[in-house]
């Protein structure tokens, strides 16, 4: 099988994996009880790792290499790096999931995060061979804007880095810089590797045009400047002040702005008719995501960011509204469009989950008597979300607009 094909099959079953235990960590929030012999914490973990190396991860590596032909005028060359990517994919986020769901953060399941960042390198390196014949200034648009999504996943490994000299070697002597550390890693990865990757893979499907050459580069270069400053903001509510904290508020809003501006380019290219619904959804959310990156200018935002449900509810109006419809509208386009009636259960699902956490956020704490049944909500929502995700991903392919790109 085609190594492309083989990475999306299995990140669209590893969705299938990810979205049963959001609905079951759900539902914990509406009946507390006790999962078996699990914690919930140590679940909470399991879901969003493999989401993010099973599902996000090896969704877009899969999109990547699909396009990637039509951007180098040749198919991707077989390597031994790409054989032990797709040798060592299934062991490792099998492995996170496993070890992550029993330890939580322990030894193994560090070993296994640490084998993924194994696939990440060796991913970027099977990118650098099919790229290097042409100099970076002539790389077409696309490639421009997926050339700087590798390079951000590899930087992420400086926010695990950190996490590792912050407790190894100075024995968490400085609580902020094992918190740098992992949100280096989480804006790198998923504002950075996942959602600038996903603009590549949008232009290279929509038909990119010769004036958006200059502005992808800006974004490249915007992304690359600005993303890694921005993820100091979360230490704000934690204690950071002064000068480092106002560049990170100023980082976050200037990429803010440069993510409105990929939007305001996007409305003119010509979407696939598969992905269409998909893209219209995960643009709709870019733009309320690039919105709320201003929100730290406002003092009260501190208070909002301590906040779990507010905090889960931007996570997941990042992850699953914009980046996974972003890779559900790729994945229409590149397999075949899925059925209508999957994206409707999963945008309904997922938009009034979203905004009922948001909603438990604001009131529960004024209005208690809220709490439970938006909850409820939240939970109710997320099943209509999950089978429409995993309808999309894995049902039968074909209808209206499938493979016209
Ligand atoms: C139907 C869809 C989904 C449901 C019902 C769901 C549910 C949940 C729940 C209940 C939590 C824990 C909330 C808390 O601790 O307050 C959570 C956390 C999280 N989820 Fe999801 N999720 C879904 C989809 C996704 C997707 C697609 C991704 C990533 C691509 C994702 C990434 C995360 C992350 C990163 C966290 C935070 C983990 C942490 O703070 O340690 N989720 N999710």
């Amino acid at each position: 099988m085609h190594a492309a094909e083989a990475l999306l099959r299995a990140s669209a079953r590893w969705l299938a994996v990810v979205l049963p235990l959001g609905v079951l960590l759900r539902s914990a929030f509406v009946w507390l009880y006790t999962p078996g012999p699990f914690y919930w914490g140590n679940l909470i973990h399991a879901h969003s790792h493999t989401a993010y190396f099973g599902w996000a991860g090896l969704g877009l590596m899969g999109l990547i290499l699909s396009l990637l032909p039509r951007l180098t005028g040749r198919p991707v060359a077989g390597s031994r790096p790409l054989a032990w990517l797709l040798r060592l994919a299934p062991w490792a986020v099998g492995g996170a999931l496993v070890t992550f769901a029993w330890w939580g953060y322990a030894g193994p399941s560090i070993a296994f995060a640490a084998l993924n960042e194994v696939l990440w390198v060796l991913f970027a390196v099977v990118f650098w061979r099919e790229v290097r014949g042409r100099p970076v200034r002539e790389w077409p648009a696309p490639l421009v804007l997926m050339g700087a999504a590798v390079l951000m996943l590899v930087l992420s490994l400086s926010g695990t880095t950190l996490v590792i000299v912050s407790e190894a070697v100075l024995d968490s002597a400085f609580p902020l810089l094992y918190q740098a550390g992992v949100y280096l890693f989480l804006e790198l990865y998923a504002d950075g590797w996942v959602q600038v990757g996903l603009m590549g893979v949008v232009l290279a499907l929509a038909g990119w045009r010769p004036e958006d050459q200059q502005a992808a580069q800006r974004l490249a270069a915007a992304a690359l400047l600005l993303v890694a400053p921005a993820a100091l903001r979360m230490l704000i509510p934690r204690g950071l002040v002064g000068p480092l904290a106002w560049l990170s508020i100023a980082a976050g809003a200037l990429f803010g702005a440069a993510q409105l501006g990929f939007l305001a380019r996007a409305r003119r290219l010509r979407l696939p008719e598969a992905a269409r619904p998909w893209w219209h959804l995960a643009g709709v959310s870019l733009a309320v995501k690039a919105v709320l990156e201003f929100l730290p200018l406002l003092p009260v935002w501190s208070d909002w960011a301590l906040s779990r449900s507010p905090v889960i509810a931007y996570l997941h109006l990042k992850l699953l509204l914009l980046s996974s419809s972003g890779l559900l509208g790729g994945l229409a386009a590149v397999r075949g469009a899925a059925s209508p009636w999957a994206f409707r259960l999963f945008a309904t699902g997922s938009v009034l989950m979203v905004a009922a956490l948001a909603a438990h956020g604001f009131l529960a704490e004024a209005i208690p008597a809220t709490s439970w049944p938006l909850y409820l909500v939240a939970f109710l929502a997320a099943i209509p979300a999950a089978a429409g995700g995993i309808w999309a991903a894995n049902g039968p392919r074909g209808g209206p607009g499938s493979r016209s790109a």
